[in-house]
């Protein structure tokens, strides 16, 4: 018998689970210390009220005879596609019903979409980024080419012709770093992977938290998209659904490599190896996209947009550099008087009781720098930023 042999090129725990342990730790030494967390990215604001009710109908329909629903079509009831089919049609792009599978969220989609795709591979991600796009390649034995993003190029990279790559991750709103492209920026990737044969594995999860004009919230809004990219997005950020699990992924139809159709691929590995979200969460889902649930989850938004611009303030004043805060959750900022990002996550978890995450945990480029999310609730907010205030002022 032989083990994975690949997982033991990973990092022993994933970054955000080495995080809870040092902070457990650290709140176990010091129980009377108030300890603000905006390390994860965790929503704190309840569900919204079109949400719950419609879960509670469905819950109860369950309890019915006439009702009741067992295993339901793998790839999301048509009522949830539909409705994510009308959300998409808002902005301008059109899908098919088929092109949409309903899933329990993005990560674990963006990790699954890889059995449709050979080991042989070479992936392309930028360097710093979300862990799991690194570690799901690392334990499948991918090879893995990175795309630095740095102040330099607004945490943006471009292609490099240069560079070849089959597997494309692209994160925008990014997380880590706040970053968001435009459609005309997209429109470059798409050009790249079109010519290099590649598919761009597009993260839409912070989609919701675009406000500027002229910024990307789908890759579809880029014409040729459909023949080169595969969309995730996920209603944890938008719609606060962390604990609840719900993501959809669109595959186009055009989608189309080794002669292979990957819509069909893709359905075939649902079918195989998912049963599906639950009836309840999916028709929660729904409501999201119902003209009361939008206006709801929209004031949820406002809020961590409000905690985003409190962060931003704060580090405007101290004259920390930072980018992120504005189309997204994420703040992603200079380590002031640090090189080391798990140093200054020590320190600032010890002399403020702040916990943020180190950038060095989304990568080489990240070091130095350190991540703060707009997710805690409005007063820990304001005593984070406080907090850094005291800190951090000369
Ligand atoms: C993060 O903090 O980067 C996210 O919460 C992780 C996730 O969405 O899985």
């Amino acid at each position: 018998m032989k083990i994975n042999a690949n997982y033991l090129n990973l990092n022993e725990s994933y970054l955000f689970s080495t995080i809870a342990k040092k902070v457990n730790a650290y709140t176990q030494a010091h129980p009377e210390k108030k300890v603000l967390r905006m390390g994860i990215g965790d929503v704190t604001l309840p569900l919204a009220p079109a949400v719950v009710s419609a879960m509670q109908k469905a819950a109860s329909e369950m309890g019915e005879k006439e009702t009741f629903r067992g295993y339901g079509p793998e790839q999301g009831y048509p009522f949830l596609k539909e409705a994510i089919r009308g959300y998409y049609a808002s902005r301008g792009i059109s899908l098919e019903e088929d092109e949409i599978f309903v899933s329990d969220g993005a990560k674990s989609d963006v990790g699954n979409i890889l059995d449709i795709f050979d080991t042989d591979n070479t992936v392309l991600v930028p360097d710093p980024v979300y862990p799991v796009y690194v570690d799901t390649n690392v334990m499948a034995g991918r090879r893995i080419v990175f795309a630095d993003a740095a102040a330099e190029n607004g945490f943006l990279p471009m292609p490099d012709e240069n560079t070849d790559a089959d597997i494309i991750y692209i994160c925008s709103p990014n997380n880590p770093t706040g970053a968001a492209y435009s459609a005309a920026q997209l429109a470059e990737w798409v050009a790249y992977a079109r010519k290099k044969g590649a598919v761009i594995l597009y993260d839409a999860a912070y989609e919701a938290f675009v406000s500027e004009k002229g910024l990307a919230r789908s890759i579809f809004e880029v014409e040729g998209a459909k023949e080169c990219a595969i969309e995730f997005c996920s209603l944890s950020k938008t719609a606060g659904f962390t604990g609840t699990r719900c993501g959809y992924t669109v595959v186009p139809r055009a989608l189309v490599r080794g002669g292979a159709s990957l819509n069909k691929l893709w359905l075939r590995r649902q079918t195989t190896k998912f049963n599906g979200v639950s009836y309840i969460v999916q028709r929660g889902a729904e409501a999201v996209f119902s003209e009361e649930g939008m206006a709801q989850v929209q004031k949820n938004l406002e809020v961590y947009r409000r905690n985003a611009a409190v962060l931003s303030e704060c580090l405007d004043s101290l004259g920390i550099p930072y980018t992120g805060g504005k189309n997204s959750p994420y703040i992603w900022m200079k380590c002031p008087g640090f090189s080391d990002s798990w140093k200054f996550f020590d320190y600032l978890l010890e002399m403020a009781n702040v916990v943020g995450t180190p950038g060095g945990g989304f990568g080489k480029n990240g070091e130095g720098y350190f991540r703060l999310t707009a997710f805690a609730s409005e007063e820990a907010t304001k005593e984070a930023a406080e907090r850094l205030k005291l800190l951090f002022s000369k």
